[in-house]
């Protein structure tokens, strides 16, 4: 339904799988698992999704079948070669509890984060970061390698071009997209907390703070290191590190964030995402909110609920019980697998 979708249920009656199947549908990936045999029922060994979209201007029908370690993504009954063929077709923002280790947890949760909202906007970054990963795969690959150091230094410098060829890049549409969400983010922290808070975020690229700095003296340090990764027989330098610093008024949120303004960072950037992609598409994504309302405070739960009803965005929200928040929207109940629409 357009607007917003509450599903209601007791715990463990199927909300997040409901979830979970929209977000697959859309992005051939799971935010959860890996592997997709995890995301098969018990004892079967297939699954198949479809939905039926419909956008500002066209219909699009999505199709997603997975048996046998194969899977098939359909877009208007038509087989994708790759995933970046439709990722992107419908937008999608998700939030869930879970995101909160993009605050607490390791680098390589931010540039997750960066990553899939850049791959739903740009198709070509996702074969940016395939290519950049065999690189550095191979360049790992002959530093732990026994080959004379003389030979294993030039070998090295042509990887180290094909490092900068494709890093350079990726930096680039990372650090686009969190200057940009900067602007946002900032502005919808600013309203969830009464403007009480500010929230900054900056993109560090190969250590730098100036990530543009970085940029231009990127073949400068990827040289500069190379004695140092021989020495440590690793890759040191280059996006595989990145990482983006998020300041809550002005102090490493990772430090020093409870856990509702954890939360509350979280949530801004997808808003902010949100909004990203309302400007460069000209309409909303489709919103999933897994389990967010219980964890808000009042005030918190009215803006981001007031938020969603009068940008009248295509919400599935979950929550247990029949407490209800919103004025306008559909109900469904969720029990034991089974989906069924208020009367
Ligand atoms: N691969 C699977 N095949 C079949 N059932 C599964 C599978 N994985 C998990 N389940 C079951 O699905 C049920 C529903 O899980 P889900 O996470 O969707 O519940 P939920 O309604 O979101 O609950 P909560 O309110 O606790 O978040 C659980 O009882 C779980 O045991
Ligand atoms: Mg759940």
């Amino acid at each position: 339904m357009p607007g917003i979708n509450i599903l209601i249920g007791d715990n463990g009656q199927g909300k997040t799988n409901v979830i979970e199947g929209i977000y697959y549908l859309l992005t051939g990936k799971s935010y959860r698992v890996q592997r997709e045999q995890e995301l098969l029922r018990w004892e079967q060994i297939e699954f198949h999704l479809h939905g039926d979209f419909l956008m500002a201007h066209n219909k699009v029908s999505l199709e997603s079948h997975y048996r046998a370690k194969k899977k098939i993504v359909k877009v208007n009954q038509v087989p994708c070669q790759r995933l970046s063929d439709f990722v992107g077709t419908i937008n999608v923002v998700f939030f869930s509890p879970d995101d909160l280790v993009m605050i607490k947890g390791g680098p390589s949760e931010r540039r997750r984060f960066l990553d899939l909202h850049i791959a739903q906007m740009r198709p070509g970054h996702v074969g940016l970061l395939n290519s950049y990963n065999k690189v550095l795969q191979q360049k790992n690959a002959l530093l732990k390698s026994y080959v004379d150091k003389s030979l294993k230094y030039s070998q090295l410098q042509l990887w180290n071009e094909q490092i900068y060829k494709f890093g350079e890049k990726i930096i680039r549409n990372r650090l686009d997209l969190t200057n940009r969400l900067q602007d946002v983010a900032d502005h919808s922290y600013g309203n969830l907390t009464s403007q009480k808070e500010t929230l900054k975020v900056n993109y560090i690229a190969l250590g730098n703070k100036d990530a543009k700095e970085a940029i231009a003296r990127f073949p400068q340090l990827l040289n500069d290191k190379l004695e140092q990764e021989i020495d440590r027989q690793i890759v040191l330098i280059g996006p595989h590190r990145d990482d983006i610093q998020i300041l809550l008024n002005d102090r490493p949120a990772r430090l020093y964030a409870s856990q509702g303004q954890q939360r509350s960072i979280v949530l801004s950037l997808k808003l902010a995402e949100l909004e990203l992609i309302r400007q460069e598409k000209g309409e909303y994504p489709l919103l999933l909110l897994d389990d967010v309302l219980s964890e808000l405070d009042h005030f918190r739960r009215d803006y981001l609920v007031n938020f969603i009803e009068s940008a009248y965005i295509q919400t599935l929200i979950t929550m247990t019980s029949a407490e209800n928040h919103f004025g306008s929207g559909a109900l469904y109940f969720v029990e034991e697998g089974h989906i069924r629409r208020e009367q």
